[in-house]
């Protein structure tokens, strides 16, 4: 059972990729949630498990991976619990997905226009073809394409009109989610910043709620409600987007901030670099996975794993600087360190 206000809820999520060199703890227990027409953000280095979160919202996580546990609650469902027929219906209608390449996702043969009636004739197979075309069109237009547009093929159009088609294949079923994975990171910064701007609007329009999972943390600032960041599956902070800019609590928050320029177009800023990489997910860190690489290390950070908090209003952090515990001064021989 869920929180009104919430559209979506992810509970104690684990998943796994079962590889010849061990199990990659991929996403491990994470949990939030999604407000109603909220955008999030999703932030953390290479590897640390951002799109296995996005695929497995949409249950979409592929051999060698599973989703060994946990509940993803949409409208009073936990759609862990579905068919897979069950849960195709509502993949696409209810949450979609867009990529970074819509071409791997668009067939190359099929006109835009097929791809659009498709989806409707899937979903709603009683629509008349007349009037589903007659709303794809609106669609497109809508979203900057013009409608003779939807008679080409994939390969005719821009990788900025590509992403749009992708955007209205989930719009044109009402979609409630939208979960973007990397889908600006091959686009110039001026479409960039024009499809980051339609996305804004299509929440205001649309109500849709959007996960934005993107290494581009600028873009966050100016288009996220909330930020979550990632580190080594884990999601380690989660915060309104002008608090976690104004005084990020994590460690690993405040260094991936610093690692970001200040000022674009001065080369001779000297950036910030993280020391250490993220961990091997076959063979984490104990306690907390960043310990290792934490400028503010305690004794118990190695010992044991912090749990994600709430330190004020709507701030969550998983830290031990936040916590209490009885032995967070000591060392494991018993010294105060
Ligand atoms: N199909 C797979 N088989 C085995 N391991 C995988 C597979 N896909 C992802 N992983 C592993 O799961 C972990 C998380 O990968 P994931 O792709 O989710 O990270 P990410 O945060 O999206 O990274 P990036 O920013 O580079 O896109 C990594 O250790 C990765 O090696
Ligand atoms: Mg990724």
């Amino acid at each position: 059972m869920q929180n009104n206000e919430n559209l979506f809820e992810v509970k104690d999520l684990v998943v796994e990729y079962h590889t010849r060199s061990g199990v990659v703890n991929a996403v491990d227990q994470v949990s939030f949630d999604l407000k109603k027409g909220e955008i999030l953000g999703l932030v953390g280095e290479s590897g640390c498990g951002k799109s296995t979160l996005g695929k497995a919202m949409m249950r979409m996580i592929a051999k060698p991976g599973k989703i060994s546990s946990g509940e993803l609650w949409i409208n009073d469902v936990d759609l862990l619990k579905l068919s897979e027929n069950e849960m195709r219906k509502r993949r696409g209608s209810e949450i979609s997905m867009i990529f970074q390449d819509p071409m791997t996702s668009l067939n190359p043969v099929q006109r835009i226009s097929d791809h659009l009636l498709e989806t409707i004739h899937t979903h709603e197979p009683k629509e008349k073809k007349a009037s589903a075309l007659e709303r794809t069109q609106a669609l497109i237009e809508r979203l900057g394409i013009q409608r003779q547009r939807i008679d080409e093929y994939p390969h005719q159009l821009s990788g900025g009109m590509r992403q749009r088609v992708m955007i209205s294949l989930g719009l044109v079923l009402n979609a409630n989610l939208i979960v973007a994975d990397e889908a600006t990171t091959s686009l110039d910064v001026i479409v960039e910043a024009k499809l980051v701007d339609q996305l804004k609007e299509i929440r205001d329009e649309f109500g849709i709620s959007i996960i934005l999972i993107t290494h581009n943390i600028a873009l966050v600032a100016q288009i996220a409600d909330r930020v979550a960041v990632m580190y080594a599956g884990h999601i380690v902070e989660i915060s309104p987007v002008m608090d976690l800019f104004d005084d990020a609590k994590h460690p690993y928050t405040r260094g991936l901030l610093q690692s970001v320029p200040t000022t674009i177009l001065d080369e001779r800023e000297e950036l910030y670099k993280m020391p250490g990489e993220p961990p091997n997910l076959s063979n984490p860190p104990t306690g907390c996975r960043f310990h290792p690489r934490c400028p503010d290390v305690m004794p118990i950070c190695s010992q044991e794993i912090p749990v994600l908090q709430e330190t004020t209003e709507g701030r969550f952090v998983q830290c031990w600087l936040y916590q209490d515990h009885p032995n967070k001064e000591m060392s494991l021989d018993g010294k105060v360190s």
